[in-house]
């Protein structure tokens, strides 16, 4: 591991010296970037500018801007952090963004970065034409999937549900971040228990998913995470086949059922040939998120 020194801050100055050098010392420790970031420029970038105080994008003429003394030991300390506890960079900054969206984030929750943002941000067109009255984000964690639904459909009620009291603790004071206390609402639920009689009109998952083989070979980083989050049985599909099992009642008649499972899916083929999938197709990256409307899970 490199050791990182306050003397450093001897030689480097300006803002592009503290990125390009961070982006060189979380290469040389090898790093795993995959929590808002898939490189390590932009990660040093995102470091550097959260402890000057500065958010992105940053203009080309402030790369050359001299940092003072007091900001040098902040950018270094960061970065110290980020080598010696692996922790994702959204842990350090204690924020995230999502669907072009900041979320507050913490260990409590999952760091954002579902592919379902791009879905939202186009209002999950084709798959939903007419605007949904009730939403359910099931599985909230931070609330980023079920808040940045409200921005997209602002007539729209949505209801936050997660099994964690810790994660539904962060949720909440995004709902307050958002001023979105009037119709977004958080509530403790093992899946579908404390929902009794409600019905949505879209419903949408980012529940755990990865099996028991990739769980145990994930980076460090992912082990900075809420392990309720991310492992869910054997081969993944625990808590998903739950949620198929009992989604029906909770859907309108027109209802719509958007579940992410990622590289699970080819494990939930094989577990139900009879229910016909639709697999999203995204243009910012991601896979393993299915469409099903109400009427395809009457063969589960
Ligand atoms: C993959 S994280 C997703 C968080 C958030 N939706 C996102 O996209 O960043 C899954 C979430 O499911 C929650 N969870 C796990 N088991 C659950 C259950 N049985 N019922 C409800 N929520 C559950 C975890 O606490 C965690 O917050």
């Amino acid at each position: 591991m490199p050791t990182i020194t306050s003397t450093i801050g001897d030689e480097l100055f300006t803002i592009r010296d503290f990125i390009r050098w961070g982006a060189s010392e979380f290469t040389a420790a090898k790093l795993y970037f995959g929590h808002g970031t898939d490189n390590a420029w932009d990660e040093a970038e995102q470091l550097v500018l959260h402890a000057i105080h500065l958010t992105p994008p940053l203009a080309a003429e402030w790369l050359s801007a001299r940092l003072t003394r007091i900001e040098r030991d902040a950018v270094i300390n960061h970065f110290q952090r980020r080598i010696e506890e692996r922790v994702p960079a959204a842990y350090i900054t204690g924020q995230a963004w999502f669907a072009g969206l900041p979320f507050i984030v913490d260990e409590r929750v999952l760091v954002p970065r579902s592919p379902i943002g791009e879905l939202i941000q186009q209002q999950f067109k084709p798959w939903i034409n007419n605007e949904p009255a009730q939403i359910l984000d099931l599985c909230t964690g931070s609330g980023c999937i079920g808040i940045a639904c409200a921005y997209a459909f602002p007539d729209a009620e949505v209801q936050l549900s997660d099994i964690s009291f810790d994660a539904l603790a962060v949720a909440e004071e995004n709902i307050q971040q958002h001023n979105l206390e009037d119709r977004v609402f958080a509530m403790q639920s093992d899946l579908f228990a404390n929902l009794a009689g409600q019905k949505f009109d879209l419903i949408v998952s980012n529940p755990p998913y990865v099996d028991a083989d990739d769980l145990a070979t994930m980076p460090p980083e992912y082990h900075a995470e809420p392990e309720i989050g991310l492992g869910s049985g054997d081969d993944g599909l625990d808590f998903t086949r739950r949620l198929l099992q009992d989604a029906s009642d909770y859907l309108t008649d027109d209802g719509v059922l958007i579940v992410e499972v990622g590289n699970s899916w080819v494990a939930l083929e094989e577990a139900y040939p009879n229910v016909p999938f639709t697999w999203i197709e995204f243009e910012r990256g991601g896979h393993g998120v299915f469409v099903l409307k109400k009427s395809d899970l009457k063969n589960i």
